[in-house]
């Protein structure tokens, strides 16, 4: 176990490591490149201590907006061999910086409301100049993103959680016939066991090709695509997003209504993503309609974007007893639970802590336990990707960022 003022002052040093001035990678070698919202959570970070540096974070992440109001899941700003796919893979060529061609999880917003709440004086310019990019992301969203009444997922690495056996059953209606001509680096650094496998990669790249196919080309996809999942984890964090940004919009008298107009479809449209079987969210195929088969950790942000449940609080208190270290990114009792495969079981720090912080607006008793479990978690395994759930080991990569940033915020207790 470390010691909570040598961790702080370690966290510290992995954002420092991490830090490219004014983007922060989510790790050396393995993630070269800046990431969506891992740079939210280093934002967090960096409030801990310097809140120009956590703006300067978020300016960077939409200094690479796209026209269309895009916010690339990764950019690129600097070249780099250690990963793949890279900005000719993609093809994506719509934006200032190049890019991916998707996006990822919109927690920036919300990050936004956080830091402004910290600090009004430095946050009311800030927020000045970045509310117009963030509000023209909620729209792409809603205009490209919006489908059955939830935010859907064109891609796994949209989702953030690239491997879940959320996207198992769209995946199993790509079929790769001829072998793709690439080369990973993932598994270069980290053990393969912990990563996806080599038939979920291919889908990951053909989907990729497709989207190249289309210049990236959102109503061409909607059609081509056969991958559109409802999404519980970007809907409802895309909800935050939106409570948060009407909370910013109104600080500088800016009309609302569209903003709760779409609030409120979201919220009678999580009901497409209720799966009565399982008696839970799930991510629903908007292709075939059929749901996931099992409940991931992205289910129980239901709080997080605004929607109680007495079902999920029952799943969160039956799964808070079988593990020690927070919500695992799988049910740990689905067949498909592998306790250090990526997100089929590991326990991921950002996600015990936004479950916990949509706890704590509910004044669930859970939510200290969830950011107790994950401060503990962090002392035993250090600044890992992600962790065993049931022994806290650190998995897959070292010194993150965003683990870093949940540890100074915790730690801090803002
Ligand atoms: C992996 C994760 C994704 C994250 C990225 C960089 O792809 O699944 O959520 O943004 O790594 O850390």
């Amino acid at each position: 176990m470390f010691r909570d003022d040598q961790l702080t002052e370690e966290a510290r040093q992995v954002l420092l490591d991490n830090d490219r001035g004014s983007y922060t990678v989510p790790t050396k070698g393995l993630y070269p490149y800046q990431w969506n919202w891992d740079s939210a959570f280093a934002s967090l970070g960096y409030a801990t201590n310097d809140m120009n540096r956590a703006w300067i974070e978020l300016e960077s992440l939409f200094s690479g907006q796209w026209p269309n109001g895009m916010v690339p899941h990764i950019l690129f700003h600097e070249l780099s061999q250690d990963y793949f796919p890279n900005p000719s893979d993609w093809g994506a060529f719509g934006g200032p910086i190049p890019s991916s061609g998707i996006s990822q999880p919109p927690v920036a917003p919300t990050v936004a409301k956080i830091l402004w709440e910290l600090d009004r004086e430095v946050g009311h310019k800030r927020v000045e100049s970045l509310l117009p990019a963030m509000l023209k992301w909620y729209q792409w969203f809603m205009d490209n993103r919006f489908q059955e009444g939830v935010i859907v997922a064109t891609h796994p690495w949209e989702s953030g959680r690239d491997n879940s056996p959320d996207w198992d059953k769209a995946l199993s209606r790509i079929h790769v016939d001829a072998p793709l001509d690439y080369s990973r680096k993932d598994t270069l650094m980290v053990n393969e066991e912990m990563r996806p496998t080599k038939e979920e990669y291919d889908k990951y790249y053909w989907l990729v090709q497709l989207g190249r196919s289309t210049q990236w080309f959102e109503s061409e996809l909607k059609v081509k695509s056969p991958f559109r999942v409802g999404d519980p984890g970007l809907t409802f964090i895309f909800m935050r997003a939106i409570k948060d940004l009407i909370a910013l919009s109104l600080e500088f008298g800016l009309e609302t209504t569209q903003l709760e107009e779409d609030y409120n479809r979201l919220t009678e449209g999580t009901s497409y993503l209720w799966n009565s079987e399982l008696e839970a969210y799930a991510a629903r195929c908007t292709k075939t309609g059929q749901f996931a088969d099992s409940m991931s950790s992205a289910s129980f942000l239901c709080w997080y974007g605004g929607v109680d449940s007495q079902l999920m609080y029952n799943h969160l208190c039956r799964i808070l007893k079988d593990v020690l270290f927070g919500i695992p990114s799988l049910d740990s009792r689905s067949t498909k639970f592998d306790r250090s495969r990526y997100w089929r079981g590991p326990t991921w720090a950002i996600m015990n802590f936004m479950i916990a912080l949509g706890l704590k607006e509910y004044s669930y008793s859970e939510a200290e336990k969830l950011f107790e479990a994950t401060k503990t978690m962090i002392k035993k395994g250090g600044f890992a990707e992600y962790f065993d759930p049931f022994t806290g080991d650190p998995k897959g990569g070292k010194h993150f960022t965003w683990t870093a940033a949940v540890w100074l915020y915790l730690a801090g207790r803002f």
